[in-house]
């Protein structure tokens, strides 16, 4: 096992009706609100009037920004930034999915001092403070709740690059899994891609950490086991629950501990897809991850035919693949890029864009010549 350091200030706050103790938690930090949501979703089925509500009874002031979109971009962070530079504001809430809560964590860093944005994002400039972020969740996902990173978009430079700081970890997070009843099938799916594909990160990452991998393959196969259950019963507590709190696991530290770090190579190729043509992000890794672990068969075997055996009981390599493709299949996230209207004519544009972000795992590295045979495995 590697050394860790096993760290998380997250207090969460899990179940039916959390959202009650909003107000409490908001009035830690004062009473100037920034509540940040996306296109619309939340209001639509009342998790906006829900949040709200205990905004008011609290004597909030609240200043609004919404609009942020999957697949979130800069801009939008910025324009939040200045158009709440004279509110003072206390503590910001996030309320939506990881997209809206990535883009939180950038405002509450850039904002107490007026940070270039995106020289935060590359780690040109550092924030020595951010504001208190608190997170409300719609949608089981990407484990932004509870951990301390966050993806954006910048379509000038053609990056979608990750940030981590610890600064901004949520302070508090509110998760009702009937917050996300309403979730539409596809992004119920691609979550349930997305949670997998960071356990996947994990176990593919650098350290011999048996019981780590365990818990690794017990969050994929509750995953698993729970999809078919939950797109079927959409509005059931216990299999949105259980999604809920797979995905918070999925990427909270716990798939980490005992690691040098996680890989994160089929996130890096995911992010160029998304970047280039706004796949959404479990969509993207769907494709991704049996491409790349077709390319790693002779690089990794034992740790693949570990896997395997684990999760499907099949020894072959080729057997764990078919698997795990026949698996996202029966949730209809996509397992190339025809499916999602993509071929031959975007290898160029697929190629140049992971060489420009120089795309490669932390542990796994790629080469120029590696983008092709994974490219030609997704096509
Ligand atoms: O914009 P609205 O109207 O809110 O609609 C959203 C959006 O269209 C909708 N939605 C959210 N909650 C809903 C809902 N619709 C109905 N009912 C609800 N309860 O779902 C759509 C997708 O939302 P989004 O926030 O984009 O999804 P997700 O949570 O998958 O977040 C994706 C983003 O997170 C990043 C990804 O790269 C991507 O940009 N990631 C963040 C990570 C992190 N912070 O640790 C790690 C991940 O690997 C990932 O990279
Ligand atoms: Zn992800």
């Amino acid at each position: 096992m590697e050394n860790f350091v096993a760290y998380n200030p997250t207090q969460l706050h899990f179940g039916k009706d959390v959202i009650a103790g909003l107000g409490n938690a908001v009035k830690n930090f004062g009473l100037n609100v920034l509540l940040v949501y996306g296109k619309g979703s939340v209001v639509k089925y009342g998790y906006y009037d829900k949040t709200v509500a205990q905004l008011k009874a609290i004597g909030a002031n609240i200043f609004e920004y919404n609009g942020i979109r999957p697949n979130p971009v800069v801009e939008d962070v910025i324009e939040c930034i200045s158009k709440n530079k004279e509110n003072k504001i206390d503590v910001i809430v996030a309320l939506g999915g990881g997209s809206v809560i990535d883009s939180a964590k950038i405002i509450a860093a850039c904002y107490p001092e007026n940070l270039d944005v995106w020289s935060v994002m590359k780690y040109k400039t550092k924030p020595s403070k951010a504001l208190p972020l608190i997170a409300i969740l719609t949608l089981a996902a990407t484990g932004s709740e509870m951990n301390a990173a966050a993806v954006l978009q910048n379509s000038e430079t053609k990056e979608k690059t990750g940030y981590f700081n610890p600064l901004t970890f949520p302070k508090y997070a509110f998760l009702d899994p009937q917050f996300t009843y309403s979730v539409p099938a596809t992004y119920t799916a691609y979550g349930i891609t997305d949670l997998i594909a960071h356990a996947l990160e994990g176990y593919f990452g650098d350290g011999d950490a048996r019981l780590t991998d365990k818990i690794v393959f017990e969050i994929i196969k509750e995953a698993m086991t729970v999809a078919p259950k939950v797109l079927k019963e959409p509005e059931n507590y216990e299999y949105r629950a259980a999604i809920m709190w797979a995905a918070t696991l999925a990427l909270n530290g716990t798939t980490a501990h005992g690691r040098k770090s996680g890989d994160w190579g089929v996130h890096g190729i995911g992010h160029v897809l998304s970047l280039l043509f706004d796949t959404p992000h479990g969509a993207s890794l769907s494709i991704v991850y049996p491409a790349w672990i077709k390319l790693h068969y002779d690089r990794i075997p034992e740790r693949i035919k570990y896997l395997g055996e684990n999760l499907f009981g099949v020894s072959s390599l080729y057997d764990t693949v078919k698997k795990l493709e026949d698996f996202f299949t029966s949730i209809n996230s996509p397992i190339r890029l025809k499916q999602i209207g993509l071929g031959e004519k975007d290898r160029q544009a697929i190629k140049e864009t992971l060489m420009s972000n120089r795309v490669s795992g932390m542990i796994n590295k790629l080469t120029n010549d590696d983008y092709d045979k994974l490219i030609s495995f997704m096509i």
